[in-house]
């Protein structure tokens, strides 16, 4: 039996670091190691500016940091001195070969295990907190029982549920921890280690023990059910817009029905961040390797819904500023996927920004958080591209604003003042309904929000 003291995380990103950070705020009697090939992640790691903006994150990293939480390149020693090891390695979509654009690109998860195989010297507790096709532990156990030491491992695996921009709040009281594992008898007592350190701090009903394909395919299940929320209600914007209902009407009066509920039923110009749509294809490919088309069918359409809803974003744009865009700046209200984040990976920004490149606009684009991160997505586009953290001043003789992500403090911002440094007619097109559009109006705008009537001048 192993008995944990030592813990390692392989991989220091949006999931890693903010995880072992509150488990090591939660757990002073367990020493946390989370090590990254990254170098410069990690460094960002140990000074005051930490990689990703996250509230809540830096006093949690502060508090626990140099007592037991550290930081480091030191991969391989990391898995030596541990006896749990969570892996919390990026599995993107796999971009060539078979399942191109759906499976998930495993390489660097079994690089891992076969490193955690090769360098091991003790028997440990191998835990999935990446995101993983269902059926995956099996290929992990057979990598890491292959070695000839006399060591064991016992794979587990615990997905993790955090929402970024709220991920500190959601690792503290989270609705539900989920753990599998080989019902085996090691296994339930490697998940017993598991389910002690939660214990710490998560009510004991809300840790739920379960097989591990089970835990591993909830995952891809949770953020396929959410996902599919959103493209619900945003295939009913549409409908809005054509028959002059009001979405967020109509989201009120189903989300108050409680066998609905209120939650991701808010329309918009669609989902973005790195895990929605890999984790559904990754859905829509294990479905369609079984055999299951209509499964895979089903789930496909919501991301079908998502792209629609970006593209009828763009088109409604073109439609209203008269055809044409060219030669026209247009202000991106903000380009991180959603508020409280710095991420924009698959943020619907990205897409709309080239769209009106395309349309040889130029942009300026303009984010509290996400400027160097909307660099580096845009890096390879032609055309006239400016980045402004002031959005009074980015929103000088520009044509038309298109709001991308909720930030609140976009709700208080003087929209007389902006109009006023405008070209007229000007145009705001919301695409996460967030402001007051009759006060906006009045200011002067041309206003489009999602789902809801226009108001023009
Ligand atoms: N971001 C989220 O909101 C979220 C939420 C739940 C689950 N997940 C899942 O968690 C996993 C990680 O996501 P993320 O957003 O933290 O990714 P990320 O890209 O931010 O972090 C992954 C880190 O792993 C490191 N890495 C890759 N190979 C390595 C290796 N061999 N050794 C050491 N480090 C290595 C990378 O350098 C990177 O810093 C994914 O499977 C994702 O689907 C993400």
């Amino acid at each position: 039996m192993i008995k944990v003291k030592n813990i390692l995380c392989i991989g220091a990103g949006y999931v890693g670091g903010p995880t072992m950070a509150v488990m090591a705020l939660k757990c002073p009697q367990y020493n946390f190691h989370i090590v990254d090939i990254n170098q410069s992640r990690i460094d960002a790691w140990n000074s005051d500016n930490l990689p990703i903006f996250e509230p809540g994150l830096e006093e949690v990293v502060k508090e626990a940091r140099g007592r037991n939480l550290k930081f480091s390149t030191d991969v391989e020693q990391g898995v030596k001195d541990a006896e749990m090891i969570f892996v919390s390695v990026n599995t993107p979509t796999k971009t060539f070969g078979l399942g191109a654009g759906e499976a998930a690109d495993l390489q660097y998860w079994e690089k891992t295990a076969r490193m955690i195989a090769e360098v091991s010297e003790s028997s440990k507790i191998v835990v999935e907190k990446s995101t993983l096709p269902v059926r995956t532990a099996e290929a992990m156990s057979r990598i890491l029982k292959s070695n000839s030491k006399d060591i064991s491992f016992e794979v587990l695996s615990n997905p993790e549920f955090l929402a970024e921009g709220t991920a500190i709040q959601d690792l503290l009281n989270p609705d539900r921890v989920l753990i599998g594992s080989e019902q085996t008898k090691s296994g339930l007592q490697a998940c017993q280690e598991l389910v002690n350190i939660y214990k710490e701090w998560v009510a004991a009903e809300k840790v739920l023990t379960a097989n591990i394909w089970s835990a591993e395919l909830s995952k891809l299940v949770a953020n396929a059910f959410l996902a599919q929320r959103v493209s619900s209600i945003n295939s009913i914007s549409a409908l809005c817009e054509a028959t002059e209902a009001n979405v967020e009407e109509v989201s009120l009066a189903i989300g108050t029905d409680t066998r609905i509920g209120s939650k991701f039923l808010k329309s918009s110009v669609g989902f973005g961040g790195s895990c929605f749509k890999k984790d559904i294809l990754n859905l829509v490919y294990i479905a369609q390797s079984y055999g299951l088309q209509e499964v895979a069918d089903y789930w496909r359409q919501v991301i079908i819904m998502n792209d629609y809803q970006q593209e009828r974003f763009v088109l409604k744009m073109i439609k209203n500023m008269f055809n044409t865009l060219a030669g026209k700046k247009i202000l991106i209200l903000g380009f991180a996927f959603k508020a409280n984040t710095g991420d924009t990976r698959e943020s619907p920004a990205i897409y709309v920004t080239k769209k009106l490149l395309e349309e040889h606009a130029s942009v300026i684009i303009c984010d509290p958080k996400a400027i160097e991160s909307a660099k580096i997505e845009l890096k390879d586009c032609k055309g006239t591209i400016e980045y402004e953290i002031d959005p009074y001043k980015a929103a000088e003789e520009c044509h038309a604003i298109a709001l991308m992500t909720e930030w609140s403090s976009f709700k208080l911002l003087d929209y007389a003042k902006i109009y006023k440094s405008m070209v007229k007619p000007a145009f705001l097109f919301d695409g996460r309904n967030i402001l007051d559009h009759q006060e906006i109006h009045k200011v002067g705008f041309n206003v489009y929000p999602i789902g809801k009537e226009a108001l023009t001048n």
